[in-house]
């Protein structure tokens, strides 16, 4: 879609009524449709909820300083990663257990993101396997990624093995998960999606996990789970054996500090994610854009930086670009158009993202992504 066509836009949107606008009123119908265990799950942060609310409010600290007569009739917006061209720069970000939301799950969302032409990274603890989730979308782009198992790297292995067989194109390692955070709202609810076998997809068809339990129930099935998900005694050299194993791209993802990005670096990893889990694991911590120049200044272009966390609507990801990430990723917003309206309502968001990023990067003056939008604190 050129800027020019906007009008066609426009008269499109204007008769489609039946579809939430805003992050608010997805978030809003969200909670009218999904269970109230599974949207506590879904829209809590950690602790006091700082973090989270702290991730959004940030956005807010940085404003555009615009330019202007510099013909944005066609913005380009695509971006290259990993050697591929995507028309847009945004990911969806791995989000577990997807069926809380919707009962298709991950293969509704799989195929909004293979609609869109986005990459959709599948969790460790998806509902459906990573196998199921591609052959619902055979011409999608998936990227993997991995909740590490220190008790058993067997385990790991086989899935990003697994994950590579089936065509994804990179795996994101999540290091900021080495146990699960202070989640107040689920310890009210007594809600653990986990025990209640939602994230089982990947281990119930992997040969590894099956051979190490005694009994094929679903009990011992989530025991196992349990029990390979924490990972505190997770390390670098986790990380540089994985990479040794996978030809494929291999990124990190919940990294803050600038040093941890340069220790990345040497270890060769081929990108970063810089991202606080939406909140939902240490409260208190740094919101994501913030963290955000420092990574890019300690990773110097060497690899690609992108963002998630707090992402709610186009601008904020117009911002993200302008302090120098390469491409970001939705979170919540996609969980909640899935919520309402299943795959159509991921494509939904995805196209209100779209077309606000669009006019926004116009306004801003910039014709493509070669291109830097100023910004400034106020
Ligand atoms: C319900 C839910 C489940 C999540 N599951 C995972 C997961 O399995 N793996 C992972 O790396 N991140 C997971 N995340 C974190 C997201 O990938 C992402 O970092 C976060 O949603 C970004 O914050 P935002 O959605 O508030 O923008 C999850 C987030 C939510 C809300």
């Amino acid at each position: 879609m050129t800027v020019a066509n906007r009008d066609i836009l426009m008269k499109d949107i204007s008769k489609e009524t039946d579809f939430p606008l805003s992050f608010e009123e997805w978030e809003q119908k969200a909670s009218e449709v999904m269970h109230a265990g599974g949207y506590g799950y879904a829209s809590t942060g950690a602790g006091r909820n700082e973090t989270a609310k702290r991730n959004e409010e940030a956005f807010s600290k940085w404003a555009i300083v615009p330019r202007m007569l510099n013909d944005v009739s066609n913005v380009d917006m695509s971006v290259n990663l990993f050697g591929r061209r995507y028309k847009t720069p945004f990911l969806l970000s791995p989000i577990g257990m997807q069926t809380l939301a919707h009962e298709e799950g991950e293969l509704a969302t799989a195929k909004a993101a293979e609609a869109m032409g986005v990459p959709f990274i599948v969790s460790t603890v998806s509902a459906y396997s990573l196998e199921e989730i591609a052959e619902a979308a055979p011409n999608g782009c998936n990227w993997f990624q991995l909740y590490f198992s220190t008790v058993n790297p067997e385990l790991s292995y086989s899935m990003v093995e697994r994950a590579e067989k089936a065509g994804y194109e990179a795996i994101v390692i999540t290091v900021d998960t080495t146990m699960a955070g202070w989640r107040e709202t689920d310890m009210r609810n007594q809600f653990s999606p986990l025990s209640l076998g939602y994230g089982k997809g990947n281990y119930v068809s992997d040969p590894v996990f099956m051979k190490s339990l005694e009994n094929h129930d679903l009990e011992s099935i989530v025991a196992g789970i349990l029990e390979n998900i924490q990972h505190p005694s997770l390390t670098w050299k986790d990380v540089a054996e994985v990479k040794k194993r996978t030809k494929l791209p291999v990124l990190i993802k919940g990294i803050l500090h600038q040093d941890d990005a340069k220790t990345a670096l040497s270890y060769g990893v081929d990108g970063i994610i810089v991202s606080n889990h939406g909140g939902r694991q240490l409260d208190g911590v740094i919101a994501s854009i913030d963290a955000l120049p420092g990574i890019v200044e300690a990773v110097d272009g060497k690899i690609p930086v992108l963002l998630d966390s707090g992402v709610r609507r186009g601008i904020d990801a117009v911002k993200a670009l302008a302090l120098g990430a390469d491409a970001v990723l939705i979170g919540r917003p996609f969980l909640y158009g899935l919520a309402v309206h299943g795959q159509q309502g991921v494509e939904k968001v995805l196209e209100r993202f779209v077309q606000e990023t669009e006019v926004s990067l116009a306004l801003s003056g910039i014709a493509d992504l070669s291109q830097r939008v100023t910004v400034t604190t106020r």
